[in-house]
């Protein structure tokens, strides 16, 4: 089946299945393997109606080929949605059950597609998905994988953070600046920790208070999320969820530059243009956030070293230079050169690959 999508191509292939064992629907989009084996998270969350895990799929399957594109890699975008329904949380059995049926559905693409953890998901599920397929990455180490990603993805967070520093205050020193670091889990605690060791100045929050002994290690300012939000600092690093940036937020923001490894910072792409109006670089999230998926892919899909990996991590930050030059040459923002740049890139591999046909 093929559908289209908002994206500008269509999806290559999209499966909807009801789970065999656990009568849950199961949404495999594959969006495009111009470049390479798609890849692209198992998502495991409750939607209205499992229409709604499909419209997911597609966008952030499209997302995964546009992040791909941009890192360098020889992959294509994807993504697994398991439809929840609204406050159904699954038990342990069923979880098992529908992780196999996760399996299965991938096992039938053929190698078109291989997934690791996202929301609701994580490196122990990646070990059940693999009973039923060889596509699955990031296990635990001690199962054979690469592990929990987020201190690849701080560390291509912090080359990021030099790049756009460099283009927004003509150094790429961290020291002499101030950040506002909101949301202090897995990958946001590794990032403060990484600024605080460049002598920063610091202002750190979290829903959760009990991550505030994070901010007091690090010799970080706790305020609230919404004071972090709003803070008057140099750079805004979203290190929570996605959508903070919106129509209501943008105005209110007193920061210079953004960049952190939220997904999905822009509530809708128009917001964009409201950051550009506002003159706030803004580090499009598809490139500073892809640390994780870099150091995965190389280990465990491309047989590659992790030091070999650490150096692609770090090239993050020519990404971000390029994009942000671009940006600046063409007066365009650079969410659109972003774009421009990966369509590029997915183009270029479709053509080499039907030139192989
Ligand atoms: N883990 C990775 O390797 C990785 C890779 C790429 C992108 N990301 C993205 O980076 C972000 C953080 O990922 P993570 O793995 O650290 O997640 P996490 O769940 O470990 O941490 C998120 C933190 O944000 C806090 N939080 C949630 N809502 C908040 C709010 N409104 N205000 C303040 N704090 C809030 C939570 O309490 C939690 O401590 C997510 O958007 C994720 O999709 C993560």
């Amino acid at each position: 089946m093929t559908v289209d999508s908002d994206s500008e191509s269509p999806h290559e292939h999209v499966v909807v299945r009801r789970g065999t064992r656990s009568g849950l629907p199961i949404i495999v989009a594959v969006h495009s393997t111009a470049l390479g084996q798609a890849i692209g998270g198992c998502r495991l969350a409750n939607y209205p109606h499992w229409r709604d895990g499909l419209t997911d799929a597609l966008r952030l399957s499209a997302a995964m080929s546009d992040k791909c594109a941009l890192a360098g890699l020889p992959n294509g975008g994807g993504k697994t949605v398991v439809a929840l329904p609204p406050g159904r949380k699954p038990d342990r059995i069923t979880r098992r059950a529908v992780l196999h049926d996760v399996g299965d559905v991938i096992a039938g693409l053929a190698g078109a597609y291989a997934t690791g953890p996202d929301v609701g998901t994580g490196p122990d599920d990646m070990v059940t998905i693999a009973e039923r397929t060889a596509h699955a990455f990031c296990r635990p180490v001690d199962a054979g994988g690469s592990g929990d990603s987020s201190g690849h993805t701080a560390v291509g967070v912090l080359a990021a953070l030099r790049a756009l520093c460099a283009e927004r205050f003509g150094s790429a020193d961290l020291s002499a600046r101030s950040f506002a670091v909101l949301g202090l889990g897995r990958v946001g605690s590794h990032v403060l920790r990484m600024l605080a060791g460049t002598g920063a100045t610091l202002v750190a929050s979290d829903l959760d208070d009990s991550r505030r002994a994070l901010a007091d290690a690090a010799g970080a300012a706790w305020v609230g999320p919404r004071d972090c939000l709003t803070a008057d600092v140099d750079v805004l690093v979203p290190a929570a969820l996605g959508g903070l940036l919106t129509g209501h937020s943008v105005p209110r923001l007193r920061c210079a530059a953004i960049a952190g490894p939220a997904n999905n910072q822009l509530d809708t792409p128009a917001t964009a243009d409201l950051l550009h109006q506002r003159r706030i670089l803004w580090a499009p999230d598809i490139v500073v956030s892809a640390g994780g998926i870099i150091h995965a892919t190389a280990v465990e899909l491309h047989g590659e070293t992790s030091d070999q990996a650490a150096v692609r991590v770090r090239g993050i930050a020519d990404t971000l230079t390029g994009v942000l030059r671009t940006a600046r040459a063409t007066g365009s923002t650079p969410a659109a050169a972003a774009r421009l740049r990966a369509g590029q890139r997915i183009r270029d591999g479709q053509r080499i690959r039907d030139g192989h046909r």
